[in-house]
């Protein structure tokens, strides 16, 4: 069983990038700058946000943290994004969710102008995606198909099952691992609340990515041997022996169903880490395509 080591990962990212930053600083190019909106006081989302700030410290980025209050009007946020769309300065920006109930997230997302949309989910860019035109793809499904092929998992006629049909992580994930070309190729199975007897599913899948947010929900009886495992679940359970006050789980029961996986992602310490490299990445991507 070989773990698939996100946070080492993501440091070879993140020092890929800052070396790609520090040739920019020494001809004198402007480095790339992100800024992160984040609307109410969610303790998830916040530290989150403040992740991904200090992910930008660390590659040699710009980054601007817009901070609103929880009872911001949708014409207010749809104000300070038209801002930030014409603020040459910025090269790419995001929208953390979720968003106070008040405010219209489609309407939100559509406001922004997709050459900055660095979290790949403006329709324009969704759609690029689906038809494997280039874009920026949303960072955790970026982040869980730069694993894939930085550890060499084989995913041609694979049978790959995703659990969850989010907007952010589930149904991109099913597109792309259908795309032509590695990572992809695979014959996917879009599985979700309704689903019926999804252990008959799972367990024929050489693949399983996980988004749902039900703690140890994929148990060892679900799995076949050799199974790939990757656990985007990222759910806080009280637990008042950790100085917190919570810890962070998985939607596998790592423990066992580990036993049985060929690759596996760890809970923390997988998927969450590439997802913050990933977008430093897109960002990159996005200051390059202003030059
Ligand atoms: N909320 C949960 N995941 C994400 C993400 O990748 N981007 C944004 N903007 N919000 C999120």
């Amino acid at each position: 069983m070989t773990i698939l080591d996100g946070k080492k990962v993501s440091n070879d990212i993140k020092d890929e990038i800052k070396q790609q930053v520090d040739k920019m600083k020494a001809k004198g190019e402007k480095v790339p700058h992100l800024a992160a909106v984040i609307v109410g006081n969610d303790g998830a989302s916040l530290t989150y946000v403040g992740s991904k700030v200090r992910a930008c410290e660390r590659v040699g980025f710009e980054s601007t943290m817009v901070r609103m209050s929880n009872t911001t009007s949708e014409i207010e946020l749809l104000d300070k994004i038209e801002e930030l769309n014409q603020d040459d300065n910025i090269d790419g920006f995001i929208i953390q969710l979720p968003l106070p109930p008040q405010i219209n997230t489609q309407k939100v997302l559509m406001a922004v102008d997709p050459s900055k949309d660095v979290d790949g989910f403006h329709p324009e860019n969704f759609g690029k995606m689906a038809l494997d035109m280039s874009t920026f793809i949303p960072a955790t499904p970026f982040g869980i198909l730069e694993l894939i092929d930085r550890y060499g998992v084989e995913t041609q006629g694979k049978h790959t099952v995703v659990i969850g049909r989010s907007h952010i992580v589930g149904r991109p994930m099913s597109i792309l691992m259908g795309r032509k070309g590695f990572p992809g190729n695979s014959t996917v199975t879009l599985t979700h609340s309704r689903t019926k007897n999804i252990t008959q599913i799972t367990s024929q899948a050489d693949i399983i990515i996980s988004a749902l947010g039900v703690p140890n929900f994929l148990k060892a009886e679900m799995v076949k041997d050799d199974v790939v495992i990757i656990d985007v679940g990222i759910t806080r359970v009280p637990d008042e022996s950790s100085p917190k006050g919570y810890i962070i789980t998985g939607d596998v029961d790592f423990e066992n169903v580990s036993k049985k996986a060929s690759y596996i992602t760890p809970v923390p310490g997988g998927v969450g880490p590439m997802t913050i490299a990933m977008l430093l990445k897109n960002t990159l991507l996005a200051r390059e395509q202003r030059m």
